[in-house]
């Protein structure tokens, strides 16, 4: 059973889909494992370090030669080469991208989508949504403050006081919940908002302040899956008015908000941005998906008014080597699930609920349920 590790293709993309100790790991399982030479390099790996874990290095495309598995962090563009039926397991990006699932597809290979994992007990570890979305939250007031020209901490000195940062959340899924609690270790003073009623008590429990509409709607809020729906235009105008006031006196403001298989809600109107003083900054974590600010760019900084508005993207890629760590622990807890132990070989079960979850294609065609296209 050969697995190999690819090198990623995508600038800006310096994540690595396996460690030194996911290779010894997976070498452990009886497998041999090919890694791409320099796939590592973004994340502080070298080519020796996986070569001491037992890996061996291969060049270019030579890595897919006679490979059972491929693992990687982006769906990868072309596979030449590829066995036929050989397992390839990465975040696939799918919703939009049915042409590239197909190219994959006629490529023969059994695709794996790390993102669409069910968020069930069992399926903890290999959650990469949370893994990733903790790291950005984390990163999103790191960067926050580095754009910030002022100190987050109160400080007493004999030069006078500094005051606190005010620092506002906007969604508390997994990555506004690190945010609270990385800006609350900095010093700041936290505030955080969602449309879930659950979020209110995780919010206090971590020392911030919630701030919310917290009428009928609100109490509906969340879908049986534990996400938030789109609100409906009335709250939307609730919502503003109530944080307009409040994202005037901010110094710092982490977006977040999410709601799946939509665009992101909008909470950020340029007037609102105009209203903050000059120095104040805005990240904005949900840019990959058209942005919770108004005018957030993908993959800028922009200034307005004195205002900078971050939108970096792959933040979680920010901290390559963190992420690498726990992203390839994720895809091991996975693949790991798809093989024989004892014989040391690939066997998966093709009922299981995660692999019928994650699978995207199979036999040269789309077999994922929401990536089919329609019969004309
Ligand atoms: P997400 O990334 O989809 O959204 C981020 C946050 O934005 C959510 O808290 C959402 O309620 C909020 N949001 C959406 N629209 C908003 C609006 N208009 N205004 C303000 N906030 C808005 O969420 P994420 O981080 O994926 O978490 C979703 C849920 O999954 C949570 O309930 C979380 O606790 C749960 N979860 C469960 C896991 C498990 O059981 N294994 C693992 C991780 C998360």
């Amino acid at each position: 059973m050969r697995i190999a590790v690819l090198a990623e293709q995508e600038a800006n993309e310096n994540r690595v889909a396996a460690t030194p100790e996911t290779v010894k790991k997976f070498a452990g399982l009886g497998a041999e494992m090919v890694v791409q030479r320099g796939a590592g390099a973004g994340s502080g790996v070298r080519d020796a370090d996986y070569e001491a874990a037992g890996a061996k290095l291969a060049d270019g495309a030579a890595v897919l030669e006679g490979a059972d598995i491929v693992l990687g962090v982006r769906r990868p563009a072309n596979l030449p080469g590829l066995k036929a039926e050989a397992l390839v397991v990465s975040i696939m990006d799918p919703y939009g991208n049915e042409a590239a699932l197909e190219g994959l597809a006629k490529a023969g290979a059994s695709a794996f989508a790390m993102e669409l994992m069910p968020r069930i007990t069992r399926a903890q570890v290999m959650d990469v949504l949370s893994s990733q979305a903790n790291l950005a939250g984390y990163r999103a007031v790191v960067d926050g403050a580095a754009e910030y020209g002022r100190a987050i901490p109160m400080m007493m000195t004999a030069a006078g006081t500094v005051p606190a940062a005010k620092v506002f959340i906007m969604g508390v899924g997994v990555a506004g919940l690190q945010a609270i609690a990385t800006a609350r270790r900095l010093g700041a003073i936290v505030t955080a908002t969602d449309v879930r009623p659950a979020t209110k008590e995780q919010v206090e429990s971590l020392g911030a302040k919630f701030l919310a509409v917290e009428d009928e709607e609100f109490k509906q809020a969340q879908t049986a899956g534990g996400y938030a729906k789109e609100m409906s235009k009335e709250y939307q105008a609730k919502q503003a008015e109530l944080t307009a006031s409040h994202i005037a006196k901010q110094d710092i403001v982490i977006t977040t908000a999410l709601i799946p298989g939509r665009p992101a809600p909008k909470l950020i109107s340029a007037d609102m941005v105009r209203s903050m003083r000059p120095g104040s900054v805005i990240v904005d974590l949900a840019v990959e998906r058209g942005g919770n600010c108004e005018l957030a760019r993908a993959g800028e900084v922009v200034v307005v008014d004195g205002v900078k508005i971050v939108g970096h993207l792959n933040v979680a890629g920010r901290l390559a080597a963190t992420a690498s760590a726990l992203y390839a622990k994720n895809l091991f807890a996975f693949v790991e699930t798809l093989i024989d132990k004892k014989d040391k070989k690939l066997a998966v079960n093709w009922d299981d609920e995660l692999v019928k979850a994650t699978l995207l294609t199979k036999g040269g065609a789309i077999v994922h349920p929401n990536f089919q296209r329609k019969a004309p």
